[in-house]
């Protein structure tokens, strides 16, 4: 007690309690994602959990129901799920652009990469050295890191634009001739030879869509303990608030 107890009577942790509240108040945060982005991602998300999960069990259907053909539609409602979840991420996206124009400017960076700015260059070597554990601090960014920018418009963005050309080319097929997905993206079958070879492609891309997913959750999550900025908070509440 008495060598934790200063003439004054405030303990050491009393002390320590004040001067960290006082350094609280010059912590900045910044408004990044706006409130549109912020829904877009986690709609988005969701719109590819369901997507990922069905469109691997229209790949490797489950085994066929007993009784007669007419008395159950499993896989019609597992189709239906992945339809309807197409449509999401196909209108969200397209929300998600309007954002891009109207937005701030950080609602921009998903849509292009800086690759001819040589500071970007060593901001994102910068990024590599401190993900392979060999730089001690990383640096601090307002908007995406440049490695998550990297990822996010390779790994996300584009390969979305292919999920959704080749869905939407394999969906033609229902809707037939003349609908609106044939006169859009009827040309996406001829262009890979035919149907399977579509289809072998966009099941490829869960697989590449799945990679992204792991690696970018794993990033969100570390970089909030690890980093020195806020992360995961930063996409729920649109505020990034630094450590030091
Ligand atoms: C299917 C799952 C997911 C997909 C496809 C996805 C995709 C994306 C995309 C495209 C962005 C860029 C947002 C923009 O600039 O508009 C982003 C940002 C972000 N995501 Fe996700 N996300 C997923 C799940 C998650 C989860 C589960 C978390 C939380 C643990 C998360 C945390 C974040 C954070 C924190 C950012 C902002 C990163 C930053 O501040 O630079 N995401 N995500
Ligand atoms: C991240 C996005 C997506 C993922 C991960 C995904 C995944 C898959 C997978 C794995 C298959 C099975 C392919 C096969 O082995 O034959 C499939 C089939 C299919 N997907 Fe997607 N998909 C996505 C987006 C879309 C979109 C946006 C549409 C458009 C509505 C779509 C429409 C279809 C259609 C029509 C089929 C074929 C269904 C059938 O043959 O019964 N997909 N998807």
């Amino acid at each position: 007690m008495s060598d934790t107890t200063t003439h004054h009577g405030l303990s050491r942790d009393d002390i320590t309690d004040a001067g960290e509240v006082a350094a609280a108040r010059s912590i900045k945060s910044v408004y990044v994602y706006e409130a549109p982005v912020r829904a877009w991602h986690w709609v988005n998300a969701a719109a590819i959990v369901v997507l990922a999960l069905t469109g691997y069990l229209i790949g490797s259907p489950l085994p066929t129901q007993p009784g007669e053909a007419s008395a159950n539609f499993l896989m019609g409602y597992i189709r239906f799920a992945h339809f309807a979840a197409g449509y999401v991420l196909a209108v969200g996206l397209i929300g998600r652009l309007y954002w891009a124009a109207v937005g701030n400017h950080h609602a921009r960076e998903l849509f292009w990469v800086p690759l001819l700015q040589r500071a970007y260059w060593a901001e994102l070597w910068g990024m590599v050295k401190w993900y392979a554990f060999v730089s001690p601090r990383p640096g601090r960014f307002v908007g995406h890191n440049p490695l998550a920018r990297l990822a996010m418009f390779f790994g996300f963005f584009l390969l979305t634009v292919f999920m959704l050309v080749t869905g939407f080319a394999l969906y033609a097929e229902g809707s037939q001739a003349g609908s609106w997905q044939d006169r859009l993206f009827g040309w996406v079958i001829p262009l890979f030879g035919q149907s399977q070879d579509v289809h072998t492609w966009h099941h490829l891309g869960l697989w590449a869509m799945v990679v992204f997913v792991i690696l970018h959750v794993y990033a969100a999550i570390r970089e909030d303990i690890m980093g020195r900025s806020s992360v995961v908070s930063t996409m729920i509440s649109g505020h990034r608030t630094f450590k030091d």
